[in-house]
């Protein structure tokens, strides 16, 4: 079992830059595959969760070829898939599993797709359902919740889907179904979620229709290939954030993080919070924002982070809870209930693991209190197998007094492989 030991740190000083967003990286190798002609990805996240769709991709008869992180897809355009020979195997990746389904779901063959055992309990009949809705044949474990899944594709209808979760994965899935869908296919969230697959699908050449909270795409339109660069991912860069916030003596720059605005609830809540950040360097890409943030350690006190900003800082709830502990006072995390279905509980899982650290917390239904403010003490902690506790608890091992233990660290390649070369270049 791989683990990391992790010292109290007297300082982390240095420049580092973050290597590509996960959701974006997944989304290019998608729209890449069913775009006509060529798409060029640099700055590609080569994390397990992002080879696994690569590798699906492949299954489905798409050359691609990757250079390091450079990225050459030879798009076949929308009805360019092959039926696949084997099982699509997800592994670990929620994104690579929802949004295949709403791609598989529009093929004219049959096709199953499955993962390892933290994906097998996470719950699929948000986006079966509409898909069904729509025309698919979508069969597998309690009545299509779970994977296994086995899906034959037809001709589909569009629909008008209205979620009853803030999910881009949900959101993406019925909207990816919908380029083949006969008339327009509509998406309206409950709160706006992260909207990479809008602006990347406008970047192919087909802009859907955006209003408030509502989504539309109509079927039947061609994706051109296209030149990306990738800005480095603001869910990696908050794991450096929050560490130089809370290690004294600190001073880090961190180069090239994307900013979308469905993004940075992290940056808005740490600012709340106090912390000392700077964005710099604000530069528009054609499709997507990213800046260089500088930080400094602060004197953080406890807030309240719950309704609206919830979609865009979900993944950065575990690096929050820890920035919570090295807090004065008590923070209230609420409306996180999602936060039960991702790759582990994660609210039972980091008032465990914060506990381990003699952090007080207290389990709510749909959130969580952390009271901060005690000194941490160096403890044993364990991943539950989901890389964003273990990074979570590696980042605040960094400011626990000793030394700490974090076990079973392997699932961090899933999304952030670069994560322990770049604490140590940091840490000296
Ligand atoms: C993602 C959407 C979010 C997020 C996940 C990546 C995406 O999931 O938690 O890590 O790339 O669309 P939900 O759509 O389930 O909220």
């Amino acid at each position: 079992m791989e683990k990391l030991i992790i010292h109290k740190a007297k300082g982390l000083t240095g420049t580092i830059t973050i290597p590509g967003d996960k959701s974006i990286s997944h989304r290019c190798l998608m729209l890449g595959s069913l775009a006509s002609g060529k798409t060029v990805i640099r700055n590609f996240l080569r994390s397990e969760d992002c080879l696994s769709t690569m590798e699906s991709f492949r299954k489905l008869g798409i050359k691609i070829i990757r250079k390091k992180n450079k990225v050459t897809v030879f798009g076949k355009g929308l009805y360019g898939l092959k039926a696949p020979k084997k099982m699509l195997n997800a592994n670990n990746s929620g994104t690579t599993t929802r949004l295949m389904l709403g791609i598989l779901a529009a093929q004219p063959f049959t096709s199953k797709i499955t993962g390892d055992k933290s994906l097998c309990r996470r719950p699929m009949l948000r986006v079966t359902e509409p898909l069904r809705r729509m025309g698919a044949s979508i069969t597998g474990k309690d009545g299509g919740n779970y994977t296994p899944l086995t899906i034959s594709g037809g001709r589909l209808q569009g629909i008008n889907f209205r979620s009853k979760v803030a999910s881009a994965q949900v959101k993406s899935a019925v909207l990816l179904a919908g380029l083949y869908a006969s008339g327009k296919t509509c998406v309206t969230e409950p709160v706006k979620s992260r909207d990479h697959t809008e602006r990347m699908l406008g970047y192919f050449g087909v802009k859907p229709d955006i209003k408030g909270n509502t989504v539309c795409v109509k079927g039947g339109r061609e994706l051109k290939g296209r030149k990306i660069e990738i800005p480095g991912d603001i869910s990696s860069a908050a794991f450096f954030i929050v560490a130089g916030l809370i290690v004294p003596n600190s001073k880090l720059v961190i180069k090239n993080v994307g900013i979308n605005p469905t993004r940075t609830g992290i940056l808005e809540a740490l600012l709340k919070m106090g912390a000392k950040l700077k964005i710099v360097n604000k530069r528009n890409r054609e499709y997507e924002p990213a800046a260089d943030i500088i930080v400094r350690p602060g004197n953080l006190k406890g807030t309240l982070i719950g309704g609206k900003i919830i979609p865009r800082l979900i993944d950065e709830i575990p690096i929050l809870a820890v920035a919570a502990a090295m807090a004065r006072g008590k923070t209230v995390f609420k409306d996180a209930g999602e936060l039960r279905v991702k790759e582990s509980d994660r609210i039972k899982t980091l008032c465990t693991e914060l506990n381990k650290f003699g952090v007080k917390t207290r389990e709510l239904k749909n959130g969580f209190i952390v009271y901060g403010g005690a000194p941490p003490k160096g403890a044993k902690s364990i991943s539950h197998g989901d890389h964003r506790i273990s990074m979570s608890m590696a980042v605040l091992a960094l400011a626990a007094q000793g030394v700490s233990e974090i076990k079973d660290t392997a699932c961090i390649k899933t999304s952030f492989p670069e994560f322990f070369g770049l604490l140590k270049k940091i840490t000296g």
